[in-house]
């Protein structure tokens, strides 16, 4: 997830794509850069770390005279977050600057073919082989328009891109395919984003670009076309009335709410590239090599730990590999016993929890291998890990984390699959049965959510008295009911535990009462006839009870709130956001500071 803007006009275009890019930042701060055409030649400006650092190295009078060009702010997926590998990134011939926000699957395989034409990289970045890509297909092609048209398609993955050219100052070429892009229609001027918040101070008219589509604008005009066939589409402009502060939530309430509702966009970008239909097969590069692991140790605290224990599940049934999940923090301090063929895998969204570092510094030193998982690239635990896998969940701002567990499960659910395939323990019959199902599974999120979160509105109020709550579930859908009480303490203030149904029979079950309510993770599978014994036990000491469950299963329970039935494990991914939202639908009746509950922070760096 990056953020990217491209302005032509009458202002001077500098001071406009900086003020585009402030309010792009929470899309990542990796590095930021701009570019724009002056006098037939392209200036290039761009620096590592956050915007002001860019802002300090513009100088020179052509910095007041451009009125067109494009600006990035990167969230780094290809290649370290530094100067060389910040956008835009020219062509060899520096005819061309091009930013880009999304990821190109097959860019090793274009750059090789490129390598063979003479052509040479800077950069590590799959945007460096995009633009190069371009370039070559002008030495085929009359127009600019056809040279892109060709070249996406020839380009495998996600992309939003802004194009500009020495040879055509005040010109900009813009496209997307499942990255945002929208084009901001002003009075003599025009703009693209990747977000309507970096050009709404200018103009409040849009218009919602469709993959598939682009782009071609100068400060007067702008048409768009249908890149099959290059014939222009007729499209409407839409007229915004959000205030600055709401759009950079995307008109959502609070970036909890957002970025829950992101989690379609965020399966969609976590199995880009992973997914081979044709020889059905998972694709995890990023291991090639390494051994699959005889056991598998997992360390993460928070809602990260949650993911790894729901993590466990699905390796050991699919996989077949024995697996222990620690609390960092405890794990940090225990004697480790040597084990050959052993992996310890960290989990961190941020990358730079303590305790979890602490543990994996701990292995590191004897010399035993980590493999993190993490969703900051270039962070600690990215950097001193074997090798990582990175979540594609985008920056998370909100404090309480949503989407980048979401990111953890598909990620874990994919390694899964990789090493069971690996060890040749999955029938071709059930890989093909879950890559159909992960293919669909953004849709049916995306489709389910608004309904979500009206069934969230309409049970909170009844509970909202509730001094403690308790969270069921067993097997995997345990973890999760740990990761709904987690939610609905730190945003609500309201206790919670959650527990294995079964265990609750052994002391817990005291504290039931009508003041304590149960929330069930009661999903049609082989264990439903088990909880459903534990919820009367609920009931017979007059507990109310909220159940979460599939249609056509009978419970007496007092409220029934109804997901899709997707199977195990798969459930698990319309599972986690209903009790997001629920934790989320009270805090909000309840009046709390949802984005920045008290006492915590976002990520925790110390012990
Ligand atoms: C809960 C939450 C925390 C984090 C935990 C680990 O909503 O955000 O529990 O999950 O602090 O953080 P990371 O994943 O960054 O290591």
């Amino acid at each position: 997830m990056c953020g990217i803007i491209a302005y032509t006009g009458h202002r001077p275009a500098v001071p406009v794509i900086i003020q585009g890019l402030k309010s792009l930042e929470y899309r990542g701060y990796d590095s930021a850069g701009l570019c724009f055409c002056h006098l037939e030649r392209l200036h290039l400006f761009r620096a590592a770390g956050k915007l002001h650092f860019l802002e300090q190295k513009l100088e020179g009078p052509q910095v007041l005279h451009a009125t067109s060009g494009i600006g990035h702010t990167r969230w780094a997926t290809h290649g370290l977050p530094n100067e060389t590998n910040a956008h835009p990134h020219l062509d060899v011939h520096d005819n061309l600057a091009l930013v880009h926000n999304g990821i190109i699957e097959n860019y090793q395989q274009l750059k090789a073919m490129l390598i063979g034409t003479g052509c040479t990289f800077r950069s590590q970045t799959d945007t460096e082989v995009m633009v190069c890509l371009i370039s070559h297909a002008l030495n085929q092609h009359s127009s600019i328009r056809q040279a892109l048209a060709w070249s996406l398609s020839q380009v495998q993955g996600s992309y939003a891109f802004a194009l500009i050219s020495r040879n055509h100052e005040g010109k900009v070429w813009a496209a997307r395919k499942a990255s945002p892009l929208i084009l901001g229609a002003g009075t003599g001027e025009n703009f693209v984003a990747s977000d309507i918040p970096a050009f709404l101070p200018f103009t409040r008219n849009v218009v919602f670009l469709e993959d598939g589509e682009l782009v071609e604008m100068d400060a007067g005009q702008w048409t768009v076309y249908d890149l099959s066939n290059l014939e222009p589409v007729s499209k409407q402009i839409q007229r915004i009335d959000w205030d600055v502060q709401s759009a950079q939530k995307g008109g959502y309430k609070h970036f909890m709410l957002k970025e829950i509702f992101e989690q379609p966009q965020v399966l969609t970008d976590c199995l880009a590239g992973r997914l081979d239909f044709k020889k059905y097969r998972v694709n995890l590069s990023e291991l090639e090599g390494l051994p699959v692991p005889s056991r598998l140790h997992i360390m993460a605290c928070g809602t990260s730990y949650h993911a790894g224990l729901w993590g466990r599940y699905v390796l050991e049934s699919l996989a077949r590999i024995p697996v222990n999940v620690e609390i960092a923090s405890e794990f940090r301090y225990k004697e480790l016993v040597d084990e050959p063929g052993a992996l310890y895998l960290s989990i961190s969204q941020s990358g730079e929890t303590a305790d979890t570092l602490a543990g994996q510094r701990m292995v590191r030193e004897r010399g035993l291998p980590v493999l993190g998982l993490c969703n900051v690239v270039g962070s600690s635990v990215a950097r001193e890990s074997d090798r990582v896998l990175y979540t594609q969940a985008g920056p998370e701002i909100s404090v309480a984390s949503t989407k980048a567990m979401c990111s953890q499960l598909v990620m874990l659910y994919i390694l899964a699959l990789y090493w069971a395939q690996s060890r040749n323990v999955i029938t071709p019959r059930d890989m093909m049965a879950s890559l159909g199902t992960l293919e669909s599974l953004a849709f049916t999120l995306d489709t389910q959510l608004p309904g979500m979160q009206k069934r969230a509105q309409e049970i909170c109020p009844h509970y909202s008295k509730a001094q403690s709550f308790f969270f069921l579930g067993r097997g995997i859908y345990y973890p999760l009911a740990l990761e709904g009480a987690l939610k609905l303490k730190e945003i609500s203030y309201i206790h919670a535990q959650g527990y294995p149904a079964g265990e609750l029979k052994h002391g817990p079950i005291a504290l039931i009462e009508p003041e304590v309510p149960t929330f069930a993770l009661a999903l049609d599978n082989f264990l439903l006839d088990k909880i459903g014994s534990n919820l009367m036990e609920v009931r017979a000491r007059k507990g109310k009870i909220i159940a979460l469950t599939n249609p056509g299963v009978q419970l007496e329970i007092d409220e029934k709130w109804e997901i899709p039935q997707l199977g195990d494990p798969l459930n698990s991914f319309l599972v986690l956001p209903a009790l997001q939202l629920f934790a989320y639908e009270m805090a909000v009746y309840l009046g709390k500071d949802v984005d920045q509950p008290r006492n915590l922070a976002k990520s925790v760096t110390v012990e």
